[in-house]
């Protein structure tokens, strides 16, 4: 399988320092934040890795990363020229993904412990569709929250007032080709973005949307808060 890692974005919440380099590159710990996405696809034995980044900071992920070598992986990198949404620099990875290939995408703020390998193993196995990881927490309310109905996810609310579980969809997903079809057919969302949660409840409506869930440790580092906690949790494992 081959990884796609987004990790563009204007970081709006994480201004100024954004001001200065994408947020993808900040510090978490001892390395750039992009460090942890590429390690973990690198564990799970993926080792061909798309990375989609914004015009803001390319040439120092070039410098940090160059091909990959170093890190045991592939690294092919595509420009998002504007920040459209994760739907939208999702399919920049069209050409990326061969007809019949399933991948994994890794939103590069997303940091978590708890190896890929098992979900990737598991969604190899699955004859079609898609699965998220979801991680439980104390305020579903500022993610995607699942209604779950046995082994499948029913339809995904995104940012909802009353959520109707303690599970968020997490930025770790798997998609057959099939995706890019379906992408196609969204349409912008009130912030003007291409959503993934209107995506993966296209997958949800047609049954054919699996999770699992992930007991490690979990943050969407995009606030100062989270990516303090970040900092300090990624410290302690090193
Ligand atoms: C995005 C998704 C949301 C998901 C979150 C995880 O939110 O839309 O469903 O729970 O990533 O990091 P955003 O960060 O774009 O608000």
């Amino acid at each position: 399988m081959k990884g796609v890692i987004l990790a563009g974005g204007t970081g709006t919440r994480l201004r100024p320092l954004t001001n200065l380099m994408n947020k993808h590159l900040l510090p978490v710990g001892k390395y750039p934040m992009i460090y942890y996405a590429i390690k973990k696809l690198a564990d799970a034995g993926i080792q061909d890795i798309l990375l989609v980044i914004g015009k803001q900071s390319a040439g120092m992920y070039v410098d940090y990363l160059g091909s990959g070598n170093d890190f045991g992986v592939r690294i092919t990198y595509k420009i998002q020229d504007q920040a459209g949404g994760i739907a939208e620099a999702l399919s920049l990875a069209s050409d990326f993904i061969e007809a019949n290939e399933k991948f994994v995408v890794l939103l590069g703020d997303n940091l978590f412990t708890d190896s890929l390998l098992p979900f990737v193993q598991e969604f190899q196995s699955q004859p079609e569709g898609a699965k998220v990881i979801l991680k439980m927490v104390d305020d579903a309310r500022r993610y995607g929250v699942p209604v779950i109905e046995g082994a499948i996810i029913k339809s995904i609310l995104e940012k909802p007032e009353n959520p109707p579980s303690n599970y968020c969809v997490t930025g770790i997903y798997m998609y057959d080709n099939e995706v890019f079809e379906l992408v196609a057919q969204i349409d912008p969302s009130s912030r003007g973005e291409l959503e993934i949660t209107d995506v993966n409840n296209l997958y949800a409506a047609k049954g054919v949307l699996t999770y699992n869930v992930m007991n490690g440790w979990w943050t969407d580092a995009g606030t100062m808060e989270s990516l303090h906690e970040a900092g300090a949790k990624l410290k302690e494992g090193e």
